[in-house]
C-alpha cells in the first residue's frame, strides 16, 4: 500500500520520457541535460502517500512532469527579477530544505525584508491553504506571484514585465508548449508551473518515520537512539508539541502567539502578524505555526529568526513564552498547566527534531537554462 503509485501517472510520464529519448539525438537544447522530464515523484515514508495521492489528484489540473520541469527552471531563474541577480532560490535554497540559513531574507540590491523565508516541503496539501507567516495567500500559485514584483526581493514593476522578459526567452517556448499546449507565456502559466514544481518538493522517510514504521511492521527500532524515543513521548504527551505540531507534516496550519518579537520594555511586537489578515485583536504577534520536517537544516529559528538554536526555542516553551497580552492559552503558564522539562528532556526534544531530517525534496540548481 504504502508504494502505491496510480499507474496512469507513471505510464504517462514514461511513455513521455521514452518519446523525449527517441528524439534526443536530432534536436535537444543542450538544457535539457540537467532538467530531464521524470515521473512525478512517488512520496516518501511517513507522508501519508494515498491520503497525499488523493490530494493530488483532487486538484482539477493535477501536476504533470512537463509542468513540473518548466517550474524548475523557472524556480531557480535569475531572469524573473528586475536585475538578473534573484531566483527564487536566493532565499528558498534547496541545501536548507527551501528554507535559508539567516534570520531575514535579502532581495535585490540587498535589501532586508522583516521575515525569515519559510520552508515549503509537503505544501501539496495542507490542512488549510495559508500560505506565508500570516496565512495571506490562499494558494501556491497566488503566493508564488507575490516575490516577483515585490520590490524588496525581486523588484520587477508588473506582472506584464515578467512576461514579456520571459517571452523573449526563444528557448522556453518549447516548454510552454509541452507543459500547456501552446508557446503563449502568461502569469497564470508562469505561477502554475512553479506551483506544480513546489508540491513536488515532499519530504519523508526521516529516522523518525523508519522508527515509526518499524513499530508497525516489526522491523528494528534501533534506528533511532533512546534519546530520540524519550523526546517523541515527550513531544506527543507531557510537553503538549502537538497540540500545534500535528499530523504528517507536524502543524495545524493554525495561528498561535508565542511571545516572539514581543518587546517587553516598549510593550510592543515587531510584526504583528496574522492581525493585519483579519484586523482581529487576538491575531495580534500569532504566526503560522511551522512544519518541523528537516527543521534541522535551517536555523535560526522563528519568522524573524531570532532563536539561534532548536534549544533554545525548546527552552521558550519551557518559561510558558513571552508573556504578552495575546500570548496563546496553549503555552501561557497562567492558563495551562507548567511544563517543568529537565535538562535531560529538552536535549530530547532537540534529538527528536533532529531525527525528521527527510528525504524526497533534495535538489540541486540546474547548471542550464533555456535561453
Ligand atoms: C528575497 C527573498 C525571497 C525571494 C526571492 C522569494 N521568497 Fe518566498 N518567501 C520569502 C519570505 C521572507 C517569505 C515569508 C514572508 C511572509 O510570511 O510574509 C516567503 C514565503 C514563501 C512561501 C510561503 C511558505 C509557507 O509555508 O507559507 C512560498 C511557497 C514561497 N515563499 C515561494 C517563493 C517562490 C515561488 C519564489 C519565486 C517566485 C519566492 N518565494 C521568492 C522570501 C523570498
Ligand atoms: C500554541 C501552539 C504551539 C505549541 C504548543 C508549540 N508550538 Fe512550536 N511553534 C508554534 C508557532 C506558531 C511557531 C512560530 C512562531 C513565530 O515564528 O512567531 C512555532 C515555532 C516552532 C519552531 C521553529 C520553527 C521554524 O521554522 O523556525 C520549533 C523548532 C518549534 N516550534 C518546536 C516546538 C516544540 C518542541 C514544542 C513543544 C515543546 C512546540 N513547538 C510547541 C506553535 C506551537
Amino acid at each position: 500500500m504504502r508504494k502505491f503509485i496510480p499507474l496512469q501517472l507513471l505510464v504517462g510520464s514514461m511513455l513521455v520520457l521514452s518519446l523525449a529519448g527517441c528524439s534526443e539525438s536530432s534536436d535537444t537544447p543542450p538544457w535539457e541535460a540537467s532538467n530531464p522530464l521524470i515521473p512525478i515523484p512517488d512520496p516518501p515514508l511517513g507522508i501519508g502517500i494515498d491520503e497525499v495521492y488523493a490530494k493530488l489528484t483532487d486538484f482539477p489540473d493535477p501536476p504533470t512532469p512537463e509542468r513540473v520541469r518548466l517550474g524548475r527552471w523557472l524556480f531557480y531563474d535569475t531572469r524573473l527579477s528586475a536585475d538578473n541577480t534573484i531566483s527564487c532560490a536566493t532565499c528558498h535554497r534547496p541545501e536548507n530544505a527551501f528554507s535559508e540559513p539567516t534570520p531575514v531574507s535579502t532581495g535585490i540590491d540587498g535589501q532586508k525584508g522583516g521575515r525569515k523565508a519559510p520552508s515549503f516541503t509537503n505544501q501539496a496539501w495542507t490542512l488549510f491553504p495559508h500560505f506565508f507567516w500570516d496565512g495571506r495567500s490562499p494558494s501556491l500559485e497566488d503566493q508564488a506571484g507575490g516575490p516577483m514584483i515585490n520590490p524588496i526581493e525581486m523588484g520587477t514593476q508588473t506582472h506584464d514585465e515578467v512576461v514579456e522578459r520571459l517571452g523573449g526567452i526563444e528557448g522556453y517556448a518549447k516548454y510552454f508548449e509541452e507543459a500547456f499546449g501552446s508557446q503563449e507565456v502568461t502569469i497564470e502559466r508562469v505561477t502554475k508551473a512553479i506551483a506544480d514544481f513546489e508540491r513536488t518538493r515532499m519530504s519523508g522517510n526521516s529516522p523518525w518515520d523508519q522508527w515509526q514504521e518499524a513499530q508497525y511492521t516489526g522491523g528494528d527500532e534501533s534506528i533511532v537512539s533512546d534519546e530520540v524515543k524519550l523526546g517523541n513521548d515527550l513531544f506527543f504527551g507531557t510537553a503538549r508539541c502537538n497540540n500545534c505540531h500535528l499530523g504528517q507534516n507536524f502543524t495545524d496550519s493554525d495561528f498561535h502567539n508565542l511571545g516572539v518579537g514581543w518587546d517587553p520594555e516598549t510593550q510592543t511586537l515587531n510584526d504583528e502578524g496574522r492581525y493585519a489578515v483579519t484586523k482581529e485583536e487576538k491575531d495580534r504577534g500569532a504566526f503560522k505555526t511551522p512544519s518541523l520536517r528537516d527543521i534541522s537544516k535551517h536555523a535560526p529559528f522563528m519568522h524573524d529568526g531570532s532563536f539561534a538554536t532548536l534549544k533554545e526555542v525548546v527552552e521558550h516553551y519551557n518559561i510558558g513564552g513571552t508573556p504578552n497580552p495575546y500570548l496563546d492559552d496553549k503555552v501561557d503558564f497562567e492558563k495551562s498547566d507548567k511544563l517543568d522539562l529537565s535538562e535531560e528532556d529538552i536535549n530530547a526534544l532537540v534529538k527528536f527534531m533532529e531525527a525528521l531530517e527527510g528525504e524526497g525534496y533534495q535538489d540541486t540548481i540546474p547548471e542550464a537554462f533555456p535561453q
